[in-house]
């Protein structure tokens, strides 16, 4: 017998109906706010069922690698659970040595670290845009919109542009104050796409007017890197869009995160030492918050460590598990707005109402995705997402591969042209 959820809060005003198709998936379905048990490799147990897990971030699988574990304990040795001084008022050694080895990396002027992404958008976007204007792509990552809505509220000007048209963006632009800061706002990979952007004309429209572009690639940095050619699609070092576009950063702040390829809680921003000067003082998360903890700077370093002797190993691998997974897909004739081979593969339903009916069949078959509800992503847009990691065997890839074949002859889905 099936009953009728009992909404909680969500059900009864206006901004809770918003949210009521999600409300009523976490109440009800085994893939939303589940209780993990235990993980063994890249499987997942939750309650009896053991599922191979195709939903977290983890895409070099460096929080299973041993060689990062056992960096830890050393340095909580060293330096304590928790540096728990402001970044303003006091640096554990490995901070610097993070920033100077990552500015490498990226080829960049310089960098700074920070706790989350969320926080460097919420507090550095407000900072960069002033009383100017704050231009965003409308397909930005929610954690942007939040960035650019409070340096709205702090007196800038909002505009948005169409997703991937520079067009619309130099229309956008040709309306803003050029005496005050623009600041151009957008994904580098899109979360939810899996698809880079004309980095290389944003860059150039952005310095043809002498604005800021602000990129948020916390999705490629350490999957996507430089000189990528048809044997390594990807490219090399991870060091993330503006490398793999060959692109400089004049003109450019990139913002990236260690929470996602390096299973790691840190974010930085590569930009000039002068910017970051500045939001040393005038950003909230370097003043105020508590930092990073110990770990996270061990599996940072270690991190950087692993990426530099094993990385492009690595993302050989994650490309060539991905590939069997998106031949499948095409086979199968779904369409996927994948087109970039990267391992974030989005699959939209043909009628939205089906998204329950969908996790319930994954997760019976042992599949944990992401269930992309209404309003994470629009009503036309509603389905699942899968995302692949170095870590996946190859039999859990088979047997993935196996379920959506099964998948597609039971629902509708939405069909490639
Ligand atoms: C594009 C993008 N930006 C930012 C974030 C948030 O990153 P953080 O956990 O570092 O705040 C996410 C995570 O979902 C993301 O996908």
């Amino acid at each position: 017998m099936t009953t009728t959820p009992r909404l909680s809060h969500a059900g009864t005003s206006a901004a809770g109906a918003h949210f009521e198709d999600l409300e009523r998936l976490r109440l009800l379905n085994p893939m939303y706010d589940a209780v993990i048990d235990q993980i063994d490799g890249r499987m997942i147990r939750i309650g009896d069922q053991w599922l191979a897990d195709f939903a977290s971030c983890n895409y070099l699988g460096f929080d299973l690698d041993p060689e990062i574990m056992d960096a830890v304990e050393p340095m909580l040795r060293e330096w304590g659970t928790h540096p728990s001084w402001s970044r303003l008022l006091g640096n554990p050694r490995p901070y610097i040595d993070i920033e100077e080895r990552l500015t490498e990396l990226l080829g960049a002027p310089d960098t700074l670290v920070l706790p989350t992404i969320s926080h460097i958008h919420s507090t550095v976007i407000p900072v960069l845009a002033g009383q100017g204007t704050v231009l965003m792509d409308s397909q930005a990552h929610k954690t942007i919109y939040d960035g650019c809505s409070i340096a709205r509220g702090r007196g800038a000007t909002l505009l948005r542009f169409e997703a991937n048209d520079p067009d619309a963006l130099e229309a956008q632009l040709r309306k803003a104050d050029p005496s005050l800061p623009r600041v151009v706002c957008m994904d580098g990979v899109n979360s939810m796409t899996g698809n880079t952007p004309d980095l290389p004309a944003f860059a150039q429209l952005c310095r043809d007017y002498g604005a800021l572009l602000y990129v948020d690639d916390a999705h490629g940095f350490g999957v996507i890197g430089e000189r990528p050619d048809e044997e390594n699609p990807y490219g090399l070092r991870g060091n993330s869009i503006v490398r793999h576009f060959d692109e400089t950063y004049d003109n450019l702040v990139l913002v990236g995160g260690f929470s996602k390829a390096y299973s790691s809680l840190m974010a930085f921003l590569a930009l000039p030492t002068h910017l970051k000067n500045l939001i040393k003082v005038a950003a909230p998360p370097y003043l105020y918050s508590g930092p990073s903890p110990t770990a996270s700077l061990a599996t940072v370093l270690a991190g950087l460590t692993v990426n530099d002797t094993r990385g492009d190993v690595l993302r050989a691998d994650l490309y060539r598990k991905t590939k069997v997974v998106l031949d499948t897909v095409e086979k199968l004739g779904m369409h996927t707005p994948n087109t970039s081979g990267l391992p974030i593969i989005e699959l939209p339903l043909a009628e939205a109402e089906d998204i329950d009916a969908v996790g319930e069949f994954l997760f019976s078959r042992g599949i944990y995705v992401t269930l992309a509800a209404y309003p994470l992503v629009p009503r036309d847009q509603v389905g699942f997402r899968i995302q692949v990691t170095a870590s996946n065997t190859d039999e859990e890839i088979d047997e993935l591969c196996e379920v959506l074949t099964d998948l597609h002859h039971k629902f509708e889905m939405r069909w490639a042209e």
